[in-house]
């Protein structure tokens, strides 16, 4: 199989992770695979920070469940009331993505650059989870607090995060695909 398709396709969202905390070298190269991706007007507009502070890693974790403690779907309630929930599945790394606010498709640049990483962490045996539990926190009120936390940069809108860690075992649930992604005009 094509290199590129075998990465696209054995990446899975990991959501058990060892606690051994993940290199810095190993972070660099992650980051600079974000960096690579695409733009609109080649603006660069995302900014990484990344946390490894355990008690960080929790508050952010813990506050976001208390924001969804009464959501109204039915999973996320429950996710949100279980004490043994962590948003970031325990991972010991979390990549916090925020992007300038005066480019032009900022949501669609971050999402390639998250999608870069996704990909190289699974090329180098890292698991990763797309976080978006994390809107309850960075789109409420307590926004503000945890700018401060994470030392964002002014100009700056903090967008979701990305679990990191190696992963305790090679995920082997394979979400199906649907079918019906594709049409050719003749
Ligand atoms: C925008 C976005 C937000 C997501 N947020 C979460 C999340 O908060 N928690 C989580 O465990 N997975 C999250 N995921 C992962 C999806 O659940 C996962 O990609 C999907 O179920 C397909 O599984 P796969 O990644 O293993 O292919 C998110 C994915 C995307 C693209």
């Amino acid at each position: 199989m094509n290199k590129i398709l075998e990465v696209i396709k054995n990446r899975r969202s990991t959501r058990s992770y060892k606690e051994e905390q993940v290199k810095k070298d190993e972070i660099m190269a992650l980051l600079e695979a974000g960096a690579w991706a695409p733009s609109g007007h080649n603006k660069q507009p995302w900014q990484f920070t990344v946390v490894q502070n355990k008690e960080l890693i929790k508050k952010m974790s813990d506050r976001s469940k208390y924001t969804a403690k009464d959501a109204e779907k039915e999973k996320m309630r429950k996710m949100a009331n279980n004490p043994d929930f962590n948003i970031f599945h325990k991972a010991p790394t979390v990549i916090i993505v925020s992007h300038k606010n005066d480019a032009i498709t900022p949501l669609e640049d971050i999402s390639a650059a998250t999608e870069n990483i996704l990909l190289q962490a699974e090329s180098m045996g890292l698991g990763t989870c797309w976080s978006a539990f994390i809107f309850g926190i960075f789109r409420g009120p307590e926004k503000e607090e945890f700018i401060k936390y994470l030392e964002i940069l002014e100009g700056h809108t903090l967008h979701h995060a990305i679990a990191v860690g190696y992963p305790n075992a090679k995920v082997f649930n394979y979400p199906e695909r649907k079918n019906d992604y594709f049409n050719f005009i003749k």
